[in-house]
């Protein structure tokens, strides 16, 4: 085996010199048939109008990618100038006196519904033996533009809060106008953070999981690694009962409406399939578990301490922990 291995590699080398040689030919041979008007118009396009369109693409992806590591952004889709933000000193202050983000940065329609899904959330914890403003350091996993985290200025007083999304435009914001006293960083569709091993003590995620598609038990691996032993996480989902909750809302909603098309996938969670996502992108991907498989696949990570049906909207809140001793 070794011996074969070693002829191949030393004909292999003998060759390359001809091979490259041919290939040379090869090109020449195709130059030349290219007559030289066409090739004059092809260097043309691509020092000029192709490069000025590339360029004007990379710079519409820059400006609407949502994973975009860098703090500085581009000034405007038609400029090639960057900035990078700072507080914004003429927005009018929301009623919790914080600034408040440009309307389409809203994942959700507006901040006013933060108080209630963080109520919520410190309820159930409190229940779980979980207080926030004595777990130690706390992150917001997904926080988008920082619609519950605001929520958290008592905690904050005594502890580090941190909130983290894909979304580089929001978490700019986040930086330039909700720090301090939050801190936040740009994360990305790898499952991979920049904390240390058994930093936080509660770690939350209100509607991340139900868009991750791909990954999930991996992004779980990771929140488990950085969370204390001890340490809760808090984290809701769309599983039976969201379907269920979606279909009877009244008026109808696009929720419902997107349930009902796709009665015969979802029909089959618990059956022969334990999770649907549909649609792909971790942006517009809409996730759905069946709840017995989730709490059995979680469980192998970490203790499942309670599920909670309607916790944040309409979505299921699972409260996990970290075993002490783990
Ligand atoms: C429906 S929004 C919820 C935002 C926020 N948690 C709230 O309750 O207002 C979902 C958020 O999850 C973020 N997200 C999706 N996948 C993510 C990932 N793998 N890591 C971090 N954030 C993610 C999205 O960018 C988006 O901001």
């Amino acid at each position: 085996m070794a011996a074969s291995g070693f002829l191949r590699r030393a004909v292999d080398h003998r060759l390359k010199p001809y091979v490259r040689m041919l290939v040379r030919v090869e090109v020449d041979q195709m130059r030349s048939q290219i007559h030289e008007d066409t090739r004059s118009e092809i260097r043309s396009q691509v020092s000029s109008g192709l490069s000025a369109e590339m360029r004007s693409e990379v710079a519409a992806q820059l400006h609407t990618s949502p994973v975009v590591w860098a703090k500085i952004i581009p000034a405007d889709e038609d400029r090639e100038d960057l900035v990078v933000l700072g507080r914004d000193n003429e927005a009018t202050p929301g009623d919790d006196g914080l600034p408040v983000p440009p309307p389409g940065m809203w994942e959700l329609p507006g901040y006013r519904s933060g108080p209630e899904h963080v109520d919520s959330m410190r309820a159930i914890l409190a229940r779980a033996g979980c207080d926030l403003t004595d777990c130690g350091p706390v992150l917001d996993f997904g926080c988008g533009s920082g619609r519950m985290i605001r929520c958290l200025g008592d905690v904050a007083q005594n502890t580090e809060v941190w909130g983290v999304d894909i979304n580089a435009e929001s978490i700019a914001w986040c930086q330039a106008n909700l720090s301090p006293p939050f801190h936040f960083v740009t994360s990305t569709t790898m499952p991979s953070l920049p904390f240390e091993d058994r930093t936080f003590g509660l770690v939350y995620a209100g509607s991340v999981f139900s868009h991750i598609s791909e990954l999930a038990e991996t992004w779980l691996a990771e929140l488990r690694r950085i969370t204390r032993p001890g340490g809760y996480l808090y984290i809701t989902v769309q599983d039976q009962a969201y379907i269920e909750a979606a279909l009877a809302l009244e008026p109808r909603h696009w929720t419902g409406d997107k349930v009902h098309d796709a009665a015969d996938l979802l029909d089959r969670l618990g059956k022969d399939v334990s999770m649907v996502s549909l649609g792909r992108a971790s942006k517009n991907a809409m996730v759905f578990h069946d709840r017995s498989s989730l709490v059995e696949s979680w469980g192998r990570f970490l203790e499942v301490v309670e599920v909670v049906d309607r916790a944040w909207d309409i979505q299921t809140a699972v409260v996990l922990r970290r075993r002490p001793d783990a």
